[in-house]
Order: structure tokens, then C-alpha cells, then sequence
């Protein structure tokens, strides 16, 4: 039985959450990789909604063993607070594993987010200010806390001591902020201890054991493709890899036991925070984009940059993952627009660019070379196959496919697990 891959194809929110879920019946894991609780998903069931930031959302799944892999940096208290609030509603979460070899956020890290933030001003990435940056930089300079420390008090104290020695001269000399002291965090983190330990395993070992047993297993990206920090519109990029290949280093899963790459992509492109977006719209049309989709962030609140469908980034996205299936998702945003245009190519001073362009530069200055596609009125939110949709609705999504690098494997026409036509079996 498979290990799946479902990342996020363009600048994140492109609807995971939903496909996860979706998938969550037929999968004994779901894992997550990366990122933490920078990322949001909103699972829609029935008349409830659910809006996780950190919990793998195969936690709505009975039946499914969530995972919290080694590759992900955890907010305890933000954990505590989700694992609450779902008990709260009758979820059971009692099935949740977490890492030993996690990285814990550190209140020292989200204050540091946000002033360097600040300090940043126009410069700003726009990050959401949960500490993840900061967190995994610790983790590259050797100065993380693991989830394992908090059951050695000395090894811990000893460092956060360490991290704190330089973070405390920067915070208080550059950033004229109050030092912050040892035993705050050490308590901090401690508090959490007790409930934290029947969760710990050695994930890795776990997961090679359930693919051993012919189990499946689906490893869930946060943000997306072009949020990675390698592959990514860097620096305007989180601080993981967000792509499949951060799946096998996140999770101790090798390359050669992945059968499947997923990619969510959305039937127009929104984009959080700063940086370059070809086909962003700054008018009427991006505006209704925004209203129809509902793009406001999930974890943040921001309004989110809105724009059309830019296949260059879809084929870039097929690529760097492998993508083996692309799921199409929130096609009725689309719908009453007489012309719908898709970015096929770019042009960067008068010259064509069919691919990527190999530099920030190029991808800054780049405007989207657009083809129209005739648009649809018909309400197709009750569509329930490929064939209830109107002709131009299905010329629209064979285009995309075409020109996007994979085949399609379903399509989204409303946030609720009903509204999705099955193009051809996922599993
Ligand atoms: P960070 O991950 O908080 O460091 O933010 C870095 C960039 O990634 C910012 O532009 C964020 O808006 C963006 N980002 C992080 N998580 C998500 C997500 O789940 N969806 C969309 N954008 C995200």
C-alpha cells in the first residue's frame, strides 16, 4: 500500500484541507511535514466547520492516526489550545502522535518574528508572526528545542540558557525590548509535559512500520510550492520545504517509498504576505475574486492578493513535485464571468518565457501572457459529475489540464465534501 504526497501547487490556501479530508477515509496516517501553525485549513462537514493551524486535518477522521513528523516546528500551547477546542466539540483526538524530534516554538522566537518584522518595515515579508522563521533558523544554527528536551529539565534549561545568551543582547541592544529570562520559558515549555508524553514516538519508525504492514499513508504539506524555501519566491517564502521532497526529509519517509504526488491547485491564484504575483489583479475582478472565494486567511484574518490562473506555475509546480494527480479546486468562484483569462507564458522585457525565469528579477518584472477562455452562468455547485457541468465550465478545466503539466484527478464546486466531481480514482 502507498505512501501519498499532497502539497499545495502555487502561494498556498488552494483548498488542502478539503482534499486531505477526503482522502482521510482511506488513509490509516496522515502526517504533516512542515510549517506549524502558520498554515490554515478549513474543513467544511456537514453544517460544522473546522479551522486547524496545526493539527493534520486527518484528525477529523475517525479511524486515521494524525501525525506531527519531525519536520514540523509545534506551538504547545496553540496544540493544547486545538486538541481543546475539537474535544469540545466531540472530535476524538486521543489517536494524535507527535514527534520526539520536533522543534518546539519558543516564546523568545515569536516575539523575535515580529519585531524583526517591524524592524524590516517596507522590507517586510509579511510572515503570520507565529515564530516559525526564527524557530527553524535555530533548528539550521544548532540552538532548537526538541520535543524530547522537555523530558530532560537539565538538558533543557542548559538550552534555552544557550539560545537565549545571544537573542537577549539582540533583543534588548538592537530591538530595545525586554530581555527574556530562562526560567519563564523553561516553565513554559514544562507546563506541557505531562500531557505532551503519551503523544511522543518515534514517528519515523512508526510510519516505516504502518507501510511495512500495507498500510496507507498520506503526508500533508503546509503552505505550497512556491512558499518553499529552496523552490519558492524567495525570500518571500516560509522557512520549510513546503514541496515533496520536504515530505521525505519531514517524516523519515525515503524518496523511493512515495507512490503518489498530489497537488491542490485552485481554479484562480491568491497569494498572503509579500512578494512577486504575476497575474495579481489590483481591480473590479480581483475584488471579486476575494468576495466569491471568501480569500481571507484563515490563521491571519489578511485579506489575500487575488488573481487569475497562471499555468507557468502550474507546470513549475508539476515538475519540482513529481505531481502525479492535480486536484482542481473552488471552480464555481468562476462563475458569471463572461471571458476567463489564464496566464500561459510570461514576457519580461519583451521577451517570451515559457518556464519559470531563473532569477527574482525576471520574476519580479514578469507580466502574465494571457489566453481567454469563454465563461459559463450556470449555478454549478450542484454539479456532481463531470458531465452536469455547462460545456465551456469543461473546455475551462480540459485547458487548464492540457497546459498544467499532469492529469486532473477531481474537481471542487463548493467548500462541502459533497461538492466535488471525481475526474478519475485518486487511490
Ligand atoms: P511564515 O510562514 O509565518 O514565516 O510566513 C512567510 C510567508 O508565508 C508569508 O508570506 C505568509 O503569508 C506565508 N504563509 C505561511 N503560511 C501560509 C499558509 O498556510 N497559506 C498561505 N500563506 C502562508
Amino acid at each position: 500500500m502507498p505512501a501519498l504526497v499532497l502539497i499545495g501547487a502555487q502561494w498556498g490556501d488552494e483548498g488542502k484541507g478539503k482534499a486531505t479530508d477526503q482522502l482521510g477515509g482511506s488513509v490509516d496516517h496522515v502526517v504533516k511535514f512542515n510549517g506549524g501553525n502558520n498554515a490554515g485549513h478549513t474543513v467544511v462537514i456537514g453544517n460544522e466547520t473546522y479551522a486547524l493551524h496545526l493539527l493534520p486535518s486527518g484528525i477529523l477522521s475517525p479511524g486515521c492516526t494524525p501525525v506531527i513528523a519531525n519536520g514540523v516546528v509545534i506551538d504547545l500551547g496553540v496544540l493544547f489550545q486545538e486538541i481543546d477546542g475539537l474535544e469540545a466539540r466531540g472530535i476524538d483526538t486521543s489517536k494524535l502522535v507527535v514527534s520526539a524530534d520536533a522543534h518546539v516554538i519558543a516564546s523568545y522566537n515569536r516575539i523575535l518574528d515580529k519585531v524583526t518584522e517591524r524592524f524590516l518595515g517596507s522590507r517586510k515579508i509579511g510572515t503570520t508572526g507565529r515564530g516559525i522563521g526564527p524557530t527553524y533558523a535555530d533548528k539550521m544554527n544548532r540552538l532548537g528545542i526538541r520535543v524530547q528536551d522537555l523530558f530532560d529539565e537539565k538538558i533543557l534549561r542548559a538550552k534555552v540558557e544557550g539560545a537565549l545568551e545571544l537573542k537577549n543582547q539582540v533583543l534588548v541592544k538592537v530591538y530595545n525590548r525586554k530581555a527574556v529570562t530562562v526560567e519563564s520559558v523553561v516553565e513554559d515549555l514544562l507546563s506541557y509535559v505531562d500531557r505532551l508524553r503519551p503523544m511522543v514516538r518515534d514517528t519515523g519508525l512508526l510510519l516505516s512500520n504502518a507501510l511495512d504492514e500495507g498500510k496507507t499513508v498520506l503526508l500533508e504539506g503546509g503552505q505550497a510550492t512556491l512558499l518553499d524555501v529552496d523552490h519558492g519566491t524567495y525570500p518571500f517564502v516560509t522557512s520549510s520545504n513546503a514541496t515533496a521532497g520536504g515530505a521525505c526529509t519531514g517524516s523519515g519517509i525515503p524518496p523511493n517509498r512515495i507512490d503518489q504526488v498530489i497537488a491542490v491547485v485552485k481554479a484562480y491564484t491568491t497569494r498572503v504576505g509579500e512578494g512577486p504575483f504575476p497575474t495579481e489583479l489590483h481591480d473590479a475582478d480581483g475584488e471579486r475574486l476575494r468576495a466569491n472565494g471568501h480569500e481571507y486567511g484563515t490563521t491571519t484574518g489578511r485579506p489575500r492578493r487575488c488573481g487569475w490562473y497562471d499555468a507557468v506555475i502550474a507546470r513549475y509546480a508539476a515538475r519540482v513535485n513529481g505531481v502525479t494527480d492535480f486536484v482542481l479546486t473552488k471552480l464555481d468562484v468562476l462563475t458569471g464571468w463572461e471571458k476567463i483569462p489564464v496566464c500561459v507564458a510570461y514576457e519580461v522585457d519583451g521577451k517570451r518565457f515559457d518556464e519559470m525565469p531563473m532569477t527574482q528579477t525576471d520574476f519580479h518584472h514578469a507580466t502574465p501572457v494571457y489566453e481567454y477562455f469563454d465563461g459559463w452562468t450556470e449555478d454549478i455547485t450542484t454539479a456532481r459529475t463531470f458531465d452536469d457541468l455547462p460545456k465551456n465550465a469543461q473546455l475551462y478545466i480540459r485547458a487548464l489540464e492540457e497546459m498544467s503539466g499532469a492529469p486532473f484527478s477531481s474537481v471542487g464546486v463548493g467548500p462541502d465534501r459533497e461538492q466535488t466531481l471525481e475526474l478519475r480514482p485518486l487511490l
